[in-house]
């Protein structure tokens, strides 16, 4: 879906000499269906690259294609759908027209357009805020606006730069599971994060950057795992057996184990908190989480269009 090769950007000054070198001799391939993290302190030059995955920049060095093609090619930009850090979005239309101007831009029929709309919103909780103006949400319904507006073209590829910044830990959920979903529909993402833990939850492979330079690039479980470590997990053990077994492993292998209990994360812990009270609540403000994909992101679905 996206192959870099040996691509170079140098930032140039008015008198063109080289200014900044953002990324240096660059080579890494994400395939169709995959989900990629780019990681990387600030300045690491990861808005450089997707801004070059977009065709917004040229390589000064290197060759790069999309889909197999140049960027620059507006049928691929047509197959690509693009969250980028800032909002951009308008602040006098409202979330309806916001997303109706985005569905022209791509030349959706009006009946499809209206039909994902309703759908993109429904699936961003967004349904009861469609006639309020954009300038009026908090930063959290704003991002999701701007997901939706990401998704409006069914895009192939999909380049999120920190989908999740200002999203409570119930909208960086659902953000992750949407991004999971889609993954498994067979979209490709690109999404580059300073979340570590969001990163870890939905990116198959990793790069990290730095000074422009790939350090570490590789599937995210053969990158954590400690490969000279074993957990064995056990459920429900009696203190009698689990002595048994402590002296019967320092018996055979001459170590004492270390035992503990596993913890659930923080997330984990805050969802089941918010989901027992939602259970016993109503609320009506704020945003609502469908756990529905969109049915026209999903080919499989009957409703798609
Ligand atoms: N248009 C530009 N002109 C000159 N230098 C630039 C330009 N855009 C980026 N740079 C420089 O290129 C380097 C990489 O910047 P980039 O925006 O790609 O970093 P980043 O990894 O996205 O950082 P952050 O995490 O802060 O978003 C920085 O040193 C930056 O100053
Ligand atoms: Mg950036």
């Amino acid at each position: 879906m996206i192959k870099i090769e040996h691509v170079t950007k140098t930032f140039r000054d008015f008198w063109c000499r080289p200014k900044v070198t953002a990324v240096k001799n660059l080579t890494f391939n994400v395939p169709a269906g995959e989900v990629f993290g780019l990681l990387g302190p600030n300045g690491s030059g990861k808005s450089t690259i997707i801004k070059m995955i977009l065709g917004l920049l040229y390589p000064s060095r290197g060759s790069l294609t999309v889909m197999g093609k140049t960027p620059r090619d507006v049928h691929v930009k047509e197959d690509m759908g693009y969250l980028p850090e800032e909002s951009y979005l308008y602040p006098y239309l409202t979330a309806d027209e916001t997303l109706q101007f985005y569905g022209n831009l791509f030349s959706l029929e009006k009946k499809i357009r209206k039909e994902r709309i309703g759908q993109l919103l429904e699936m961003m909780g967004l349904t009861h805020a469609r006639d309020r103006r954009i300038g009026e949400f908090p930063k959290g319904m704003v991002r999701r606006i701007g997901l939706a507006q990401a998704l409006i073209n069914d895009p192939d590829l999909l380049i999120l730069d920190e989908p999740t910044s200002g999203l409570d830990p119930l909208g960086c959920r659902q953000v992750k599971d949407l991004i999971r979903t889609l993954a498994q529909r067979g979209k490709t993402i690109l999404l580059c994060s300073h979340l570590l833990a969001d990163v870890e939850d939905v990116c198959d492979r990793i790069a990290i950057l730095y000074h422009g330079h790939i350090q570490a690039i590789g599937p995210i479980k053969n990158l954590l795992e400690e490969k000279n470590q074993h957990r064995l997990t056990l459920s429900n053990i009696q203190p009698n057996t689990m002595k048994s077994i402590l002296e019967a492993v320092r018996g055979i292998i001459g170590q004492n184990l270390k035992v503990d209990h596993p913890q659930k994360d923080l997330e984990q812990l805050f969802m089941e908190v918010v989901e027992k009270a939602e259970g016993q609540t109503h609320l009506s403000s704020g945003v609502s989480a469908s756990k529905r994909v969109a049915p026209y992101l999903d080919p499989g679905s009957s409703e798609s269009i």
